[in-house]
């Protein structure tokens, strides 16, 4: 299986990080495809624990080649930071390398991903505010900066003269910002940003392709979760770029006949952070369990995230949509003491039965969920490594979900650190 996505399935923080960390000690190359600092992947291994928002979870393979691809959109100040944090643990990285391609995330769209939120009012979708959705925009508007063009003196210096003046403009008459920093400040800073990273910037084509001629396991990282891509999540409260197994590829220049694996990382319940519906919430008492067991506060901007119960509707829409082959079940431990757990396995509206996921939020919002009731097991599994030694009710719960998502398992976490994993099909 050379090379295998890992990609998230539901709304985020499924706990992608962790997986790649553990799956990356046998690949040689880990490519971190799409998505920006907007995202946050904890991993905790015998190095320490980390919180990575650019930087692939593979980099603590010393032996291994991470890549942060061309449809990154990349922060260059988090970037450092994430370099000197990793270095300052002491850690000795596997090799790094970013697309010259990778847009830059410039100051004026952190400010103007805060100050959309706030004119959008009521309707905000909750972003992290990490200026992640103005660049995927100047992207797509042909006006970004890309992270080659910080070692061109005079390319920088002849896109930002235009990109600047744009952008102050649009704050001043659109927000009434008077803009802070001069293009004499940001040339500078930008391009001594450069020079720091001068060492990692490159085409990634020929890298990549090297190893695909020569068959070596690679690892796609997700970003985000599948419910939050561009076309297929749940829009508008989705992320500005795609999550999606077919975006993975894109932003590693990988052909799509090159993948062989999917992997569908799954919390065993169900997380959200930010705006938008979500039919199997739980606002209670129920969901402030769930959240203080799973410590679910957001790993970027540590907002509580919304908890609630397993969706296998979304969950086999995701499955089907991404092509995903094998479940990684993680944070099963988090249901250890439920008396009784819940499971959607349709949804209904207005009395009919809903076979698909609605497109409009409004509609979402209004669906009723129809659950399945289990038994829960009332027993720690922390401790557990192999399947036949889960209790009998976790393995029917996990069993269900494999049945009613529609691929097989692969692995369950029950524990954030590296070894609490069951490992049931072998990946690379
Ligand atoms: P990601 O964005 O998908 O990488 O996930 P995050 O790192 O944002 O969120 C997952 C959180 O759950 C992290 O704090 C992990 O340390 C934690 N975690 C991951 N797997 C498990 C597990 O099996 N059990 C428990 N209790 N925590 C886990
Ligand atoms: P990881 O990779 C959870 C959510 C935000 C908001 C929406 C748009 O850690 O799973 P953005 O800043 O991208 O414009 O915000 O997307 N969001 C995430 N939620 N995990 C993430 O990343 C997320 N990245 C973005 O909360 O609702
Ligand atoms: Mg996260």
């Amino acid at each position: 299986m050379p090379v295998v996505a890992a990609l998230g399935a539901q709304w985020g923080d499924e706990g992608k990080g962790r997986i790649v960390d553990l799956l990356a000690q046998q690949a040689r190359m880990i490519i971190r495809s799409a998505g920006g600092p907007n995202a946050g992947h904890t991993v905790i291994n015998q190095l320490g624990t980390f919180r990575l928002h650019l930087v692939p979870a593979g980099i603590f393979n010393s032996e291994a080649t991470n890549v942060i691809g061309s449809n990154v959109v990349v922060d260059p100040a988090v970037l450092i930071s994430e370099l000197e944090m990793i270095a300052a643990a002491g850690v000795t990285p596997g090799k790094l390398y970013i697309s010259d391609r990778a847009h830059v995330i410039m100051p004026y769209h952190i400010q103007l991903d805060q100050l959309e939120e706030q004119a959008k009012g009521e309707a905000r979708l909750g972003t992290t505010g990490r200026g992640v959705g103005p660049a995927y925009a100047d992207k797509v508007n042909r006006i970004g900066i890309r992270m080659g063009d910080l070692l061109h003196e005079e390319t920088l210096l002849s896109r930002l003269t235009y990109v600047l003046e744009q952008k102050q403009r649009i704050l001043t008459k659109l927000y009434g910002v008077t803009p802070s920093v001069s293009l004499h400040e940001t040339y500078l800073q930008y391009l001594g940003y450069g020079r720091r990273l001068r060492e990692y910037i490159t085409p990634i084509h020929p890298i990549v392709q090297r190893a695909l001629e020569q068959d070596a396991p690679m690892l796609l990282e997700g970003n985000q979760g599948a419910l939050l891509d561009l076309d297929y999540g749940t829009f508008p409260y989705v992320t500005s770029t795609a999550t999606s197994a077919p975006g993975l590829l894109q932003g590693a220049g990988i052909p799509p006949n090159r993948l062989n694996s999917v992997i569908g990382v799954f919390k065993a319940y169900t997380t959200r952070v930010g705006a938008g519906p979500f039919p199997t919430e739980q606002e209670g008492s129920l969901g402030d369990e769930l959240r203080e067991r799973g410590k679910e506060y957001g790993t970027t901007t540590g907002r509580p995230r919304r908890c609630g119960w397993f969706d296998a509707v979304l969950a086999r829409y995701v499955t089907e949509v991404n092509g995903i082959d094998t479940i990684a079940l993680t944070k099963l431990d988090v249901l250890d003491s439920m008396k009784r757990i819940r499971i959607c396995v349709g949804y209904k509206l207005h009395d009919t039965e809903l076979d698909y996921l609605p497109s409009t939020p409004s509609v979402l919002n209004a669906v009723e969920p129809i659950y399945e009731e289990l038994r829960g097991w009332n027993q720690s599994t922390s401790h557990v490594r192999r399947f036949e030694d889960l209790p009998e009710e976790a393995q029917t719960y996990v069993a269900r979900i494999c049945e009613l998502v529609g691929a097989r398992l692969g692995m369950i976490s029950i524990g954030p650190e590296r070894d609490q994993m069951i490992m049931i099909t072998k990946v690379f």
